[in-house]
């Protein structure tokens, strides 16, 4: 039997949204199940916006199936609420799918995927939905127990309920909407270029070429983004020359800074996979020295080959725990010209980017997370210059990771000073980017 159009991208979204549920980080599922299969650019765009909007969607999607059918959402069988979960993603969000698709694909997926005898439940429930979105339910509504404002932004917005609750602490209502939209959307895909082997409006130029929009991104000397949607980017001309590599926009304004200079001696303690240790031998124009240290040794191979790839001979790469490395190299105290602290943190800045990662994180894991950063600190202060700069810099907005740890710090070490801090939420720059917290630190003499 011939398979129908576009059965192939939500079979495979379908896999790893039964994988991921059982276990799997969804970035793993979706490369794993991609290798598996042979699609089309397009259809590989689809595949991947249908398995991370459903993952991000999971409560929403949960809440929606409370209503439209007779069994909850949470007793549904696994692969049959996963794929409702597909097919209901499609018909709220997708704007790309007409809803006759994908009410006939994701049925006809039930009869092929071992579900035959529940496919009409899967029809009567999908146009379920579309009778009350054209009767005006846009959102499932809420029993009255559950309308108090942390579950509603919760399950409208499909966040843990204690990210919910948190977010309504530091934010005004309006806010934390729009910082959930963020989490809720695709992220842009951005290009650093590397001025050292080539310019933003030769990369241009070499994209267009091939068929591949980009534009600069305001305020970003190397920055450029991609318009559309775009496949394996390191298919794309330039990569393998080491033209450019992808660097979140948000990523971007970490490495700068530091203000390093060529000739200097720079540690980057949590380099891995390489993303600012290669803006910063690129701002240092390969001159002097970055170390690039990790505890991560798999990670750090990924360093060694983006430095090969971009050409950049002045990094150094360094297995080893940051928070005690200092105690191990004392012939290397007080020898850094700057470093960098791009700490482990709970990446509530990238959660779109991380589709299953709101569903993983908990504050117990916060609390772990916010000790390791009072070590990392401790354990490097001791290998800067005197008059040396260090960048604590971490991919979330969390207070007790960012503005919260850098007072306690400051409080227990009063010759430090913060010399500058920013913070920027998630989708705030220009519409895109992650959210991002830095905090630039030196001695007052
Ligand atoms: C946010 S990521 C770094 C991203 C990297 N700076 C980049 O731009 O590509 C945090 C890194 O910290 C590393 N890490 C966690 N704990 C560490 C420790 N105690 N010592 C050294 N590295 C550590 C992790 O392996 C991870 O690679």
């Amino acid at each position: 039997m011939a398979e129908p159009r576009g059965l192939a991208p939500r079979q495979l979204a379908w896999q790893v949204l039964q994988a991921v549920a059982a276990g799997a980080y969804a970035d793993g599922a979706l490369e794993r199940e991609l290798g598996r299969v042979q699609l089309a650019p397009l259809d590989r765009a689809l595949a991947t916006e249908l398995a991370y909007g459903a993952i991000r969607q999971r409560r929403l999607l949960d809440a929606w199936l409370d209503q439209l059918g007779k069994v909850p959402a949470e007793r549904q069988p696994p692969k049959l609420r996963w794929l409702l979960h597909l097919g209901l993603y499609q018909l709220i969000a997708s704007d790309r799918v007409p809803a006759s698709a994908a009410v006939s694909t994701t049925v006809e997926l039930a009869k092929r995927g071992g579900l035959a005898r529940l496919a009409p439940v899967v029809n009567g429930m999908l146009r379920a939905f579309l009778r009350r979105r054209e009767r005006g339910d846009t959102l499932p509504l809420l029993p009255s127990a559950l309308a108090d404002p942390v579950q509603v932004l919760g399950v409208h917005h499909s966040l843990p309920d204690w990210l919910a609750r948190e977010l309504l602490q530091w934010l005004p209502l309006e806010q934390a909407e729009a910082y959930a939209q963020a989490c809720n959307t695709p992220p842009s895909l951005d290009l650093r270029v590397n001025v050292l082997r080539s310019s933003v409006p030769a990369v241009q130029a070499e994209l267009a070429a091939a068929g591949v929009e980009a534009r600069p991104i305001e305020g970003l000397p190397a920055g450029l983004t991609l318009l559309g949607r775009s496949g394996d980017l390191s298919r794309l001309p330039g990569y393998a020359e080491g033209h450019w590599c992808v660097q979140d926009r948000a990523a971007q304004r970490i490495a700068p800074l530091l203000d390093p200079q060529p000739g200097e001696r720079i540690l980057d303690a949590c380099a891995a996979p390489g993303g600012k240790s290669t803006h910063l031998a690129e701002l240092m124009e390969d001159q002097g020295l970055v170390l690039a240290l990790d505890r991560g040794e798999a990670r750090l191979r990924r360093v060694s080959r983006n430095a090969e790839r971009l050409g950049l001979g002045c990094i150094e790469v360094r297995h080893g725990d940051a928070t005690t490395w200092a105690e191990q190299q004392p012939e290397l105290l007080g020898s850094f010209d700057r470093i960098l602290v791009d700490a482990p943190c709970s990446g509530l800045g990238t959660l779109a980017r991380h589709a299953d990662a709101r569903w993983r994180i908990d504050p117990a894991s916060i609390d772990g997370l916010v000790l390791l950063q009072h070590q990392l600190l401790k354990g490097l202060l001791p290998l800067l210059k005197p008059q040396g700069r260090l960048v604590y810099a971490t991919c979330t907005v969390h207070p007790r990771e960012n503005t919260e740890l850098m007072d306690a710090f400051v409080a227990s070490n009063p010759r430090w000073d913060v010399q500058e801090s920013w913070k920027l939420w998630p989708g705030s720059m220009h519409g895109g980017g992650d959210g991002f917290y830095a905090a630039a630190l030196s001695q007052t003499l």
